[in-house]
């Protein structure tokens, strides 16, 4: 009996712990998440991820998204903009207010001025942070920047998922034209990509980024995070007399092709195998390599070298520099070494391709984690059942 009122209190206090924990894990959302259903908008969600907006997303409610479809995203992307600038683009697409499909075609008085969140960054001039939305003839939504003369550059296309009141994700037609978003704005200059690693081992390298121009490819890619592989100086300078046999621009590829636009520590690069696509990729340029994992090592294989990555010079997020053994060759500037007549004994090698097997492997490791997941909330799911249950 004198144990009661602390066994009551422990019971109301894990009742309260049952009921709270599953709720807010489960009802906070991911904006990550819900568009990494819709592959249309994969471009939007990667740009979105890499300018740090996806978090301060989820840290909202009562909030509007507005994507746009990958073909829409490639036109923004056509403009060059450093990623600072892409950053104000799109967080005029998020509206600091919720609107579904519903109110949206609901206007009070047909328009509306919303305030987004690239005027919550303080950088937006005057009223250029706000949205006009106006109903129009036939059923239509128009969209347009304040800062865009009164055209709506942008139409409503449909809703993708809304969670009333706190997120709603709806597709318009175009990116909103803004000059204000779009203007040009220095990234914060904290890390010195060249100094830091001419520090660090690798000043031969840095040397090449800075005569060669493409430092400031690097830089524009250093906040939303990156990845450098650095031969160190005793091999590059062994590599000289090829690199100077190189074009201006076939220099520029080859310096680029060494960087990867996006954060990978030790533990992803090991568990993240395959194809990486690097800053020389352009299109038709394919300019990737492959990540390979054997026990404790990782290798780098173009069609041309294997290089093995064998130190970390600097991994402070969003940036990471490993020094490599050799310096990657493209085959698009490489030729692979001309394939001598294959010696009897090791002709048998070449019947099926490593790769088919390796992609299914990685397939299947995929789909078991899914798995994996899925029968993780199952547990959590039967435990508090359980725990309600043996509680009430
Ligand atoms: C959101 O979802 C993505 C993809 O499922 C996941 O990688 C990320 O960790 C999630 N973010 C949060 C804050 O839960
Ligand atoms: C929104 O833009 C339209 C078209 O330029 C204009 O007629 C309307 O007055 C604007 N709405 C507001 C609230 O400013
Ligand atoms: C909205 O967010 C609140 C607070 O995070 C949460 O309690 C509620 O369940 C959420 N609603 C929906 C529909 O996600
Ligand atoms: C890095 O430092 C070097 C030497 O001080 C300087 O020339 C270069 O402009 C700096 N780069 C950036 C991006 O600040
Ligand atoms: C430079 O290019 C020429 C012509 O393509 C080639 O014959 C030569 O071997 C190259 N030299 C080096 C060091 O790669």
């Amino acid at each position: 009996m004198q144990l009661s009122p602390a066994l009551t209190g422990a019971l109301a206090l894990s009742l309260l712990l049952s009921l709270l924990l599953p709720s807010t894990t489960t009802h906070a959302h991911n904006i990550t998440r819900i568009l990494a259903q819709h592959p249309d908008f994969s471009t939007f969600n990667h740009y979105l991820t890499v300018t740090h907006l996806a978090a301060e997303i989820n840290r909202r409610t009562t909030i509007t998204v507005c994507a746009v479809d990958n073909a829409a995203m490639s036109d923004l992307l056509s403009k060059h903009l450093t990623l600072y600038t892409i950053k104000n683009v799109l967080s005029l697409h998020v509206f600091a207010d919720y609107f579904g499909a519903k109110k949206l075609h609901q206007i009070t008085k047909g328009s509306t001025l919303t305030a987004t969140m690239f005027q919550a960054t303080g950088e937006a001039p005057g009223t250029s942070g706000y949205v006009n939305i106006t109903d129009l003839k036939g059923g239509k939504v128009g969209f347009g920047a304040v800062d865009n003369g009164g055209k709506l550059s942008s139409t409503f296309v449909k809703s993708i998922e809304e969670h009333p009141y706190n997120i709603s994700v709806i597709q318009v037609s175009q990116i909103l034209n803004s000059a204000e978003a779009e203007a040009p704005i220095p990234g914060p200059s904290q890390l010195n990509l060249t100094v830091l690693m001419a520090k660090q081992g690798c000043k031969s390298f840095a040397d090449l980024l800075k005569s060669s121009g493409a430092e400031s490819t690097f830089n524009e890619n250093l906040d939303g995070g990156l990845t450098v592989f650095c031969p160190s100086d005793s091999i590059l300078n062994s590599f000289m007399p090829k690199y100077k046999n190189l074009t201006a621009a076939g220099k520029v590829s080859l310096l680029l092709y060494h960087g990867v636009p996006v954060y990978q520590s030790m533990q992803t690069l090991k568990s993240n195998n395959g194809l990486m696509n690097t800053l020389a990729t352009d299109g038709a340029n394919k300019y990737d390599f492959t990540v390979q994992t054997s026990g404790e090592d990782v290798t780098l294989k173009t069609k041309v070298v294997t290089a093995a990555v064998t130190g970390t010079l600097v991994d402070e997020e969003p940036l990471v520099v490993y020094k490599i053994d050799k310096v990657l060759e493209p085959s698009e500037l490489f030729k692979a070494a001309a394939a001598a007549p294959a010696p009897k004994e090791t002709a048998q090698a070449t019947a099926p391709g490593p790769d088919a097997p390796a992609d299914a492997a990685a397939d299947q490791t995929a789909s078991d984690s899914g798995r994996g997941r899925f029968s993780g909330m199952l547990v959590m799911v039967v435990l508090s059942l359980w725990m309600g249950v043996g509680l009430i």
